[in-house]
This record gives C-alpha cells, structure tokens and sequence, in this order.
C-alpha cells in the first residue's frame, strides 16, 4: 500500500522527536519507529545532559567546546562543537520547560554532576556540567518528547520497519517499510526523509545497545551509494556490568565511584593523574584493558572492581538509583556494600551518515542529497570527533534534532513530490520471499553469534593489522553464508526470526565498513587504537574516513577536519 506524507522521520529518539515537533504544524510529519517510541534507546541513557548552565560552579561554553574537541582527539570538527557547546544550555532550558524533571540544587536550579573528560578551565580539574535526572535522564527526556508529540497529534508508525530507501534522480522520494504486526510491506513517498536510526552497537557481542540498533537507516544509506564517516570509532564504555555488557552509568564515577584493580588499588591515577576516574572513556577503557593484560584483573580474570561503596546508602538511592537496581537484579549484589565487576562494553558509535551542520546528508562529492537528512547517532556530523564524552549524546540529539528540523521546514517549499520510480518495495519483496522460501539454510543467530564474536575478538579496544585482516576474512566467509540465510517461521504476525535475518544483513554490511576502515587508519587517535601504529599521526591522519560501496568494492577517501579555535595537541588528563 502506498501511503503519504510531507516529511517521514525514520527513527523515534530524541533526535527524531525533536525533529518531528520543529516541523509538526507546518507540514504532515510522520514518525516510523521500529518499536513502541518510548522503547527507543534514547530512553537507555543515564547519567546526563551536558551543558555549561554554571549552576554548581563558574563554567563557559568555550570550555565545554575545548572539552569536546579534545576528548575527540582533536578529529571533531570544531564549527560543529562550537554549535553544541553554545546551543546546549538553551537546549536543557527548553527541555526543563516542556517538563523534564531535572534533580535540583538546594536553591532550586537544575543540579550538576561530574562527567568523563569535562574540565574547567581548559583542561584544570574536572568540572561539575551533566544535568541529570537521576540516572534515567533519556528515560525522562524521550517520554517528556512523545508526550509532546503526542499532544501535537504527530502520526506514529509504531513497530514499523525500514526496509529500504526510494530515491528519484539522485533524490530522496520516499521509504519502504515492514508493519511487524501483520507483515504488511508499504511504501510511504514524501518529500523529506530523516533518519534518526540510532547506533549499531549490535555489531558487537558484548554492548549496552538494545536489540533494535542494528544499524539500518546507516546501511541501507551505505547500499545506495552514499559515503559513511569514521566507522572505524568505536566507542567502548569502560563499566559495562561484566559478561552482560549492561551499563553502570559514568555517572556512579561522577559522584564519586573508584575504578580499583586486584590489589585494590586506584589504577586510574597512573593513567590520568589530573582527572584519574574521570577521563574520557577511551582513555579509562584501554587502562581496564592493560590492568587486564598485566595480570591485575580480580583474581587474575578480565575485569576490574567499580567501588560504590563509600558514597552512601542514601546517596545511591537519591542519584544511583537505576544502577543500583540492575546489579542488585542481574547480580544479586549490593551497590552500597559489594564491589561490581565491571568491563568495557561496546557503547556507541561515533561514525555514520555525513551530515553539514544542519543535517543534510552528504553524497559522494560532499553535497547535500536533496531531501534527505538525518541527526543523532546514525549520523556523523562529526561533533564528537574520535571519541564523545559522556553526557554529549543527548545534547547532540536536541540540538541538532532541532537544526535539522528547521532545516527541513526551510527547504520544504522547494522540495516537490517526486514520483517514485518502477515498484520502490520490489527488493523488500523479495528478499522477504527469499527468506522465506529457502527450504534448507542456516539460522540468523548463528551467524548474527559468529559476526559478534569476530568483531569483538579482533576490533574491540585494541586492533591489530593482522587481527583486522584475520576479521575481514572471517567476515566475508560469513557473507557468503548469509546467502543462505533461512528463517523455521513462516508467519506474518511479529515474525522476528524474519526480522533478525534481515537486520543481519546491515550489521554485516557496517560490520566490514568499521574493519576496513580500521585496517585503513594506520594510527591511535580517540577510540582507534592501533597496538601496530601506537601514536597518533596528524601529519597523515588528521583527516576523516570515508568508505564507500561502488561497483568495484568499497572505496576510501578523505575529508579535512574543520579546525577554527583549538589547534591539536598531545592529549593529557
Ligand atoms: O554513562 C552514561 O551514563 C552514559 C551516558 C552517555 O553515553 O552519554
């Protein structure tokens, strides 16, 4: 069935919401989400908001710029830091506005709290700038957001797919998409097409990402020809719950918990003297990781202890609350008495889909592909460099959800409905017949299991030349495998076996872009760390990756970082 819109929003976060209310009233908005919107992963995130609102102690936006530019070791592009660090105490003004129930100081403002490579004064001493509920600060925002977008009447496809994307000259004209309840396939034309998908932290065996982030929106740009960004930074959380990959918010280090090794010890004072506990996360994880390698694991095993204990029954409960019920839930253990296991978890991605400033997507030759947009983490907008800081994620979300869509509210009268060409859903189609119809053939999570695995054996952490070739062999074993990809449900109600076979085929696809495009970048900068290039190289590298798929095979290219205030320089906490 062919159905209408203005302006579809693939992707129902923060950065889609927020999109969604800037158009809504202006044009006939339709927002897609894979599962219920208030499901979304934006709602995962804990510990905070990131913006130098001043309330606990003196802070500047120039300081909250340098902070990003730095913790993305100086491959942030520096206009787009600009415009968060500057737009970011608005951006929670209007947050606190629309209801979102910040903790508050004693004198009523919205309270603050410690975060991973914050500082006051270019680089001094850690600063106190994630405003947070809690540590359900996603949580709160994302359902203050559907609350307003359901007060706006914005129509939701709730639990519909992305299947693919309809272009007509070089132009977006549409989706095609996957009604899980029923199995119905559509086709929506619209003039404007954002993608606000989300991560792919799927890639990975161990993550703090939900199942839904597999990646589409990305790959399906990635199989039409259109560039993505910086694949090869991968962000690893440093305290993910051990084995599980659940998250312990940055937060519990921000009030005050310690990263301790077998013996006890702080070890993040060898790493990081200044701001120890609190450096960015690439920095703490890789220091897990070499306590690890050295033998100082608890008891000698591939984790470390995150050490609660001293902050207080009552302070854990007043700020740590969601924490604290995870790992008494998955663990059985007390955050107030006991030790947490802890280990790196894949966490977020800082590559994606190219956008400019306000989220136009970029092609091939770096213009902006009429009609089609997208913000969040799907898109590299390159704000966070190498590597984000914690609390800059939801930030990035509302502020450049909301450039983004201003910018399509703005182009909207010159963007015509265009008619789509052949039958947009013929792929959909049939790949879902082909899937179906395999008599014989291997299951989904196999595969889906093998991927996982190769990706964190070979591109977690740490990466090697030989271990990212031994990957991209193993990978395209896998590939051919999935030709024969086949599902035990015939059904067309919630066929998630059917689902997951398709979902497959993105995080195959991401899964070879983040292993080329790291093989490619022969230096350590950020997230990439490279035990065969250990220095980072500015004279050569300190440019952005580009991968992509043309006829001939997936092809790089480069594109310079904007530098305007902060010349790079060795990167010491
Ligand atoms: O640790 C955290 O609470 C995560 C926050 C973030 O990724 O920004």
């Amino acid at each position: 069935m062919t159905l209408r819109h203005d302006v579809v929003i693939v992707g129902s976060g923060l950065a889609g919401l927020r999109a969604a209310l800037e158009v809504a009233g202006d044009a006939d908005v339709a927002l897609v989400s894979k599962v219920f919107p208030t499901r979304s992963h934006s709602g995962a995130a804990q510990g905070g908001i990131g913006a130098a609102l001043g309330n606990e102690e003196p802070d500047s936006w120039e300081w909250h710029m340098y902070d990003t530019v730095k913790g993305g070791d100086y491959l942030t592009d520096q206009d787009a830091a600009e415009v968060l660090a500057k737009d970011a105490p608005r951006a929670v003004y209007e947050l606190e506005h629309l209801g979102v129930p910040f903790n508050r100081t004693s004198d009523g403002r919205i309270a603050q709290r410690a975060f991973g490579g914050h500082t006051k004064n270019f680089g001094e001493a850690a600063i106190k700038r994630a405003c947070h509920a809690a540590d359900r600060t996603g949580r709160v925002i994302l359902d203050t957001l559907f609350g307003e977008a359901v007060k706006r009447g914005i129509k939701v496809y709730s639990e519909y797919q992305l299947m693919d994307l309809v272009f007509t000259d070089g132009a977006a004209s549409g989706v095609v998409l996957y009604e899980a309840a029923n199995g119905r396939v559509h086709t929506v034309g619209a003039r404007a097409v954002m993608l606000a998908t989300g991560g792919f932290g799927k890639v990975f065996k161990t993550t703090s990402n939900c199942f839904a982030n597999t990646g589409d929106g990305v790959y399906y740009c990635y199989r039409a020809g259109i560039p993505l960004q910086d694949m090869e930074f991968v962000q690893f959380h440093p305290t993910g719950i051990y084995e599980l990959g659940v998250l312990i918010s940055e937060a519990a280090r921000g009030e005050g918990g310690i990263l301790r090794n077998r013996d006890g010890r702080r070890f993040m004072e060898d790493y990081a003297p200044t701001i120890k506990d609190l450096a960015p996360r690439d920095m703490v994880s890789r220091a897990i990781v070499t306590e690890i390698r050295n033998g100082r694991g608890i008891d000698g095993r591939d984790f470390v202890h995150l050490d609660l204990t001293h902050i207080g029954r009552e302070r854990l409960a007043e700020k740590l609350s969601d924490i604290s019920s995870f790992v008494r839930d998955y663990l059985g253990i007390d955050a107030a008495t006991d030790l947490i296991p802890v280990s790196p978890t894949c966490h977020y991605m800082m590559g994606g889909i190219p956008t400019d400033l306000d989220g136009r997507v970029l092609g091939a030759a770096m213009d902006p592909i009429p009609g089609l947009y997208a913000a969040g983490e799907c898109a590299c907008v390159s704000v966070h460099g190498a590597n984000r800081l914690g609390c800059n994620s939801l930030v990035d979300l509302v502020v450049f959800g909301r450039r983004t869509g201003k910018q399509i509210r703005q182009d909207l009268d010159a963007l015509q409905r265009l008619e789509m060409e052949g039958e947009p859903a013929e792929r959909t189609v049939e790949t879902i017949h082909r899937i179906k119809n395999r008599g014989r053939g291997e299951r989904a999570s196999t595969l889906r299991y093998e991927l996982q695995r190769v990706m964190t054996e070979e591109c977690s952490v740490y990466r090697t030349e030989s271990g990212l070739d031994d990957a991209l062999g193993r990978l395209e074993g896998l590939r051919a495998r999935y030709e024969s990809v086949t599902v035990d449900s015939q059904g067309t109600s919630y066929n998630m076996d059917l689902l997951e076979a398709i979902e497959l085929e993105s995080l195959l696809g991401l899964g070879e872009t983040i292993l080329l495009s790291a093989r490619n970048r022969v230096e350590s900068r950020g997230a990439h760390s490279r035990e065969d290039y250990p220095e980072r190289d500015d004279e050569n590298w300190l440019k952005h990756t580009l991968i992509r798929k043309t006829e001939k095979g997936s092809e790089i290219f480069y594109k310079p970082v904007a530098i305007t205030r902060f010349e790079p320089k060795a990167r010491t906490y």
